[in-house]
Order: C-alpha cells, then structure tokens, then sequence
C-alpha cells in the first residue's frame, strides 16, 4: 500500500544485496526504517520483539528465516532446529509453524545441496501468494461494505481492533484490505481503529496506514466500541485473526471478544477476516486448545511515545511494586462471529464451512 504516496512492502528479498529486509515496526509512526535481516538470530529477534508482527507476516518472515538458516545448516535435522526456533518466538499465530512446517515438508528427502535455493523460492512463493490472497479478501470483503452502503446510501462506519491491514501481512492486508478496496471503489467509508493496548498497535499502526491511504478514521481507546455500538454509530466490525480453530472459534488481539459480545448485544455484524494460512485445522475447540501469548508485563507498566522535541520517550505509568498481566489474545466463540472472509470466498464460521476451505 502506500507511503507518501509511493508504494511499499512489508517485507522483501533484496536480490542484489542477498539480504532480507523489513520495516522496523516499533518504531512507527514516528520513524520509517528499513532494516536488513542476515541471520538466523536476527529473524528470531525480528518476531519475538515485534519489528514484524501480525500473522501473515510473521509466517513470511519466519520462511525467510529457514532460507537463511540453511546457508549455514549443515543437515536436515539442524535445519529442523532452526525451524524449532523460529517457532517458539510466537505461540499463537499459527502462520508461524505453517511456514516453517511448509518447507521442512518440502525439503525432507532431499540432499543438503539442494536446500537453499529451493528454501528461497518456497520463501518468495509464501509471500507472493499472500498478497494475492489478501487482495481477494478484500474484493470479497468490499462486498459486504458495499451491499451495506448499497441499503442505507450513507458514510459506512466500520470497526477494527488492532492492526491488521498491510503492515501485519505483506500487502492489503486482512481486516483493512475489504475497507482499503471499499476506498477504491469510492464508497464513503469512515473507520473507528481501537487503541489496542498495551502496544497500540491501532494508533501507531492501523491510523498510519489509513492516514497515508487517506480514508477518513477515529482513534478511540479501547472501552469506547460499545458506546458506539448502542448509539448505532457502527454499522460493521471487521477483524484479524491469529488462530482459527476448525469449529470457528476466533483467536485475536486481546480485546476482540468484548468487541463481538458488545455486536452481538446490538445486533452488529461481526467479520473475521481469516487468510487460510491462520486456520487450524488440527485444533478442535479454540477455546480450549488454542494457546494465548503471554508477554512481558513491562508493556503494560511503560508507556512509549515521543516528547514535545521528537525524543523518543519511556513512561512509566502504575505504582511501584504492582503486579501486571500482559495477556495477548482472546478468543472469541464462533456464535459470535457472523462470518470468515476468506480468500475463498465468505462463510460461516462452523466446522462444516472450515473443513471446506482446506487445499
Ligand atoms: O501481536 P500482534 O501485533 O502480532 O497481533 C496482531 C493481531 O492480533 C492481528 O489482528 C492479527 O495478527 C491478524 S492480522 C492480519
């Protein structure tokens, strides 16, 4: 999507350079910064501290990493191990291991000399398929936009949690591609982005990206959607997803659950924008079984953001000694979400529709 007007990636295979690059998500939307990944170590880095985030993306940075881990790898079983690790960065977007266990299936009978380029190439493959993927949910997406528009002939309002539009996939991203094509296509539109505690991914991320694609938003803090909801000020919410167990259950961004409780009260529709790569199909009873991040309680005491001289700043922001939880996920059950919006096509969020999607 766009950046200043120009057009750019999450992340990409600089073939004159050998290295693979990124934009250092933390640093955003104060700072746009490229940084170049070259080992296995700094892949690892680059997802558990969040420089990359956001399912798709993650599973895309993660085939690179095993492309550049097998530069170094001197067999299979050490490769594995490099995928081992890749894995444990993140528990729960299951992107992670579908790409590492995508090429170590790939790769298992063949011989040592043959890795690398093939690894690169699945890498490439994983990523370019996900661009095309997240355009079509958004087309199938936009449709749902559109019939609404279509009915009331008025701005559409739509509500999103985190960030999940380009910079949490490579391109278009999942929740905000139906909302960026609704965009293109003209149809007035108006998005409500959810702070997202504790890192804010709604403000530093999802505003940035709606800014620079000029589609009119509101920051809201994270208590605010059901006020709207019971003054009919939304008339959608669109969502990510991190894990999508085979009988619909949801695993997002923490705070997504209340969302879809609070549309259900009020008789919003609630969409899940679900890319295949996100669905589980091993896992039965998300609620049950779908295995929620917990991370460093530091993001819930500290506060970051910069100064009035553009100096970055950390705050802290509870009293000394407190305890602090930083649960990272929620789910949310399947009876509250209306539908999937897949890349092949929308359904309901049920294992009979799910089973369907697979190959
Ligand atoms: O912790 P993050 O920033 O990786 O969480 C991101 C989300 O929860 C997104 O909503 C999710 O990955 C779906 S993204 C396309």
């Amino acid at each position: 999507m766009l950046v200043n007007d120009k057009h750019l990636t999450t992340i990409w295979y600089d073939k004159a350079r050998e290295v693979v690059k990124i934009i250092d998500q933390r640093l955003l939307p104060f700072e746009l910064k490229i940084v170049e990944l070259k080992t296995l170590e700094d892949f690892c880095f680059a997802i558990k501290e969040m420089q990359v985030r956001g399912a798709p993306l993650i599973g895309v940075t993660a085939a690179y990493g095993m492309y550049v881990a097998s530069k170094t790898t001197k067999n299979f079983s050490e490769l594995e191990k490099a995928g081992d690790s890749l894995k444990s960065t993140r528990p729960t977007a299951v992107n992670l291991s579908w790409a590492v266990d995508k090429i170590i299936t790939k790769i298992k009978d063949m011989e040592k000399s043959n890795f690398q380029e093939i690894i690169l190439s699945i890498a490439n493959e994983i990523r370019d398929q996900d661009i095309v993927n997240c355009k079509t949910i958004g087309e199938n997406g936009s449709k749902l936009i559109e019939n609404i528009y279509k009915k009331t002939q008025k701005k559409v309002n739509v509500l999103t949690h985190c960030n999940a539009g380009w910079l949490a996939a490579v391109d278009w991203g999942t929740a905000l591609a139906p909302i960026f094509i609704a965009n293109q296509k003209k149809i007035p539109i108006h998005v409500w982005i959810d702070e997202t505690r504790p890192r804010n991914q709604g403000f530093s991320l999802t505003a940035w990206e709606l800014m620079h694609e000029k589609i009119e938003n509101s920051l809201i803090v994270d208590n605010v959607g059901g006020h709207l909801m019971q003054n009919g000020m939304i008339d959608l919410c669109i969502t990510g997803t991190d894990r999508t167990s085979l009988n619909g259950d949801v695993c997002n961004k923490i705070g997504t659950y209340l969302k879809a409780l609070a549309a259900k009260d009020n008789d919003i529709p609630f969409y899940v924008a679900a890319p295949i790569s996100s669905i589980d199909f091993n896992i039965k009873n998300g609620v049950k079984e779908i295995p929620i991040e917990e991370r460093d309680p530091d993001e819930v005491s500290i506060i970051e953001g910069i100064d009035e001289n553009n100096n970055r700043k950390k705050i802290k922001i509870i009293p000394e000694g407190s305890n602090c939880k930083n649960y990272a996920f929620d789910i949310t059950p399947a009876k509250y979400i209306t539908k999937l919006i897949t890349e092949k096509g929308v359904v309901d969020s049920n294992e009979e529709s799910i089973s369907g999607l697979k190959n």
